[in-house]
């Protein structure tokens, strides 16, 4: 026997040796599962933990004193889509490229009118989580580009059931709303002609059916042993706003707290099944908004702020700062309030961080981990620089912020000041 041979068989021996101590180390070091709640243009007032005075969000209510609240945590923009890829990518939208000049964010352009969609040079969180093993469903609306190309199955998701844009209409025909209804890459119907009852009296199942489609992935998932990303993003909140049946007219705020409440049993019943599942200890679970609630005098959105300056479209505290819950016994400790000034980008970093996901080091990431703030650690100064579009706007430092420019363009009062 050559001394080659030896070596040869040797290293086959330790290969098998790395093997299997690698698979004993995968079945007993459970990843965590992440669910990334994004609600659609509701405001930091629309909680009763917030001081809504109806109180009718009782499950969220509870989530955060189960949980922790963070009274200072802002969304990257003021605008659901770059918003929404900000959330994705750990990014700026001036980083990751899905923003406009703010000419155009003054006219009623999105990103999707002006670059299409999400760029595929940028990372997106599902991406890094489907490397580390886990699946990823969309549930929801998606935002981040309608063409075939720009779809949430191209960009690290596994799954999605949802919505490529608002559903108030597709872009190209504003008249006769009736974007498609994904299922995967099939397209299963169209919004309102298959899912909703009556636009005008504000009825859709679509909040029943993404409630249906979340819990099912959840099960789905725990019978496989398989760790998952949900991304639940409704968008019942989102002019115009609508609500099931079994909703309508429960709220006193009229048809935008039909859907708050819609929402809210949503976000119960996941977190009901999570706790029936023996999930509860290795899940967590952050909810939050993509901006502000719109400034319209209508029935169509009556979101509120809160005691914040006006809305979305705006970088005034209205229009970005964020109802936002982390919940999760494991992660997060519980009933606490936290003042850590926040990003939604920062659900990126701590993602990650907690299931063991290198966070990329060849580009800039804005978002920062906060799961040492979510275990009860100090809280930590940081700058949070509110863009609209490619112009910076504001910028917040503990306690104090910047502004410099004050344009409103709220929806209310183009141009004037909101209140
Ligand atoms: C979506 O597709 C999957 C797999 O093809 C199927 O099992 C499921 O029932 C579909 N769901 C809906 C809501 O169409
Ligand atoms: C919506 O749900 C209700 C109650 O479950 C059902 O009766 C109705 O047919 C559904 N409508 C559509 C358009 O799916």
């Amino acid at each position: 026997m050559s001394a080659c041979e030896v070596s040869v068989r040797q290293a086959f021996v330790v290969i098998v040796i790395i093997v299997m101590t690698q698979s004993i180390h995968c079945v007993s070091m459970k990843k965590p599962n992440f669910i990334f709640m994004l609600m659609d243009d509701m405001g930091w007032g629309d909680l009763g933990v917030f001081g809504e005075p109806s109180m009718e969000t009782p499950n969220l209510d509870q989530m955060a004193k189960e949980g922790m609240l963070f009274t200072d945590f802002y969304s990257a923009n003021p605008l659901c889509s770059p918003s929404r890829a900000a959330l994705l990518t750990g990014r700026l939208p001036i980083r990751n490229g899905f923003y406009t000049s703010n000419y155009h964010g003054h006219n009623g352009y999105t990103p999707q009118n002006i670059v299409g969609g999400i760029a595929d040079t940028e990372i997106l969180i599902p991406e890094l989580l489907k490397h580390a093993g886990y699946t990823n469903k969309l549930v929801g609306k998606w935002h981040l580009g309608h063409l075939p190309q720009y779809l949430p199955l191209k960009h690290g998701f596994d799954e999605w059931f949802g919505s490529p844009n608002c559903h108030f209409g597709p872009y190209d025909d504003k008249t006769t709303p009736n974007i498609p209804v994904y299922n995967n890459s099939e397209m299963v119907g169209r919004y309102y002609e298959n899912f909703a009852i009556d636009r005008k009296k504000h009825l859709s199942n679509m909040t029943q059916l993404y409630i249906q489609e979340a819990i099912k992935f959840i099960k789905r998932m725990t019978a496989n042993e398989q760790p998952f990303f949900l991304y639940w993003a409704p968008d019942a909140t989102h002019a115009p706003v609508y609500s099931s049946l079994t909703f309508k007219g429960k709220s006193r705020r009229g048809p935008y707290g039909d859907a708050v409440m819609e929402l809210d049993f949503g976000v119960g019943a996941i977190l009901k099944e999570l706790k029936a599942l023996g999930l509860d200890k290795n899940t967590l679970v952050l909810f939050s908004s993509d901006n502000g609630a719109a400034e319209v005098d209508t029935a169509f959105n009556d979101g509120s702020n809160g005691p914040f300056l006006c809305g979305k479209q705006t970088t005034f505290e209205g229009g970005i700062r964020e109802p936002t819950i982390a919940w999760g016994p494991s992660f997060v400790s519980p009933g606490k309030v936290s003042h850590q000034v926040g990003s939604l980008m920062d659900w990126f970093s701590t993602a990650l961080e907690l299931g063991g996901v290198k966070v990329p080091d060849e580009r800039v990431i804005d978002g920062m981990s906060l799961t040492s703030v979510l275990a009860g650690g100090p809280e930590f100064d940081r700058p949070i620089f509110h863009y609209r579009g490619n112009t910076l706007f504001a910028v917040r430092y503990g306690l104090h912020k910047a502004h410099y420019w004050t344009w409103t363009n709220s929806w209310k009062e183009y141009n004037s000041v909101c209140v």
